[in-house]
């Protein structure tokens, strides 16, 4: 695991988005996992922009989101669909039939949980995976206590992640209680993943994430067991980690050559 610690998010997602930019230049038809939430929106602002001016080329390159929820109409600005039509897909030319995202209106759930595991092994396996973290260590939505194996399938939303998440609904509207996500294996096949996190409210599930033992109470904790994982913080994010003189440390002493730049 390589923990980098920013001066801020826009340069934690800026280095973010030149790993997904130098992936798709030696890759064209790379598959990319992707993440909703604030914090990964301006790694995709970040995109746009390398799109519009470096003509960054998105036409061969297939995505697979990590969650939706349940119930929830494509068209509803709160769903996931939405989100990734708004915040990045209407603006590259990413071929509509390349891009995946759970279906929260699937008819039958468990046989598009299948499905959707398989069309990620056809396409490849996601070549680079992109994660928030939520304030009680959730990857995708698998909450705590979800299986560290589990694959795409519906989960329930713990109330701390509802109220998180509250912002995104109307004041008049319910949030959800029911999701579909990625399970955590299914992200682990990842080959590359580049969790993000900043500010002060993800410091505590950071630090129990990095440093504290591997248990499914804290569902990003697995990432400690994954080959090729980057971490990128801001220094809120970071204020817990016991070891961040050593992870300063470590990146500054990094080979030239091993930089992303
Ligand atoms: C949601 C998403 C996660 C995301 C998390 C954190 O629950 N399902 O993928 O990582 O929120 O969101 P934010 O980045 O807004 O803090």
């Amino acid at each position: 695991m390589e923990i980098i610690i920013v001066p801020d998010a826009q340069s934690g997602c800026a280095y973010a988005a030149r790993m997904i930019e130098k992936l798709i230049v030696r890759k064209p038809k790379a598959v990319l996992g992707l993440a909703t939430g604030s914090t990964p929106i301006p790694v995709y602002q970040n995109l746009i922009e390398k799109h519009q001016k470096n003509n960054l080329d998105f036409s061969q390159v297939t995505t697979f989101n990590l969650d939706e929820y349940l119930g929830l109409d494509p068209s509803h600005p709160a769903s996931y669909r939405y989100f990734m039509r708004e915040n990045l897909f209407s603006k590259i030319n990413i071929p509509e039939n390349q891009i995946h995202i759970p279906d929260g209106l699937a008819h039958d759930i468990s046989a598009h949980c299948a499905e959707y595991e398989a069309d990620i092994l056809k396409a490849g396996g996601i070549d680079l995976q992109l994660l928030g973290i939520g304030g009680e260590g959730h990857i995708g939505f698998n909450e705590p206590s979800s299986s560290l194996t589990s694959r795409t399938r519906v989960k329930t939303l713990i109330p701390r992640t509802r109220e998180d998440n509250k912002r995104f609904f109307k004041p008049n509207e319910e949030v959800p209680h029911h999701v579909l996500t990625m399970g955590i294996g299914t992200i682990m096949e990842a080959r590359t993943i580049v969790l993000l996190a900043f500010g002060a409210a993800k410091a505590e599930a950071i630090a129990r994430s990095l440093e504290g033992p591997l248990t499914a109470r804290i569902p990003a904790s697995i990432l400690q067991m994954h080959q090729n994982t980057v971490v990128l913080l801001d220094e809120a994010a970071a204020s817990k980690l016991e070891m961040i003189d050593y992870y300063r440390y470590v990146y500054e002493n990094k080979c030239d050559w091993q930089r992303v730049k």
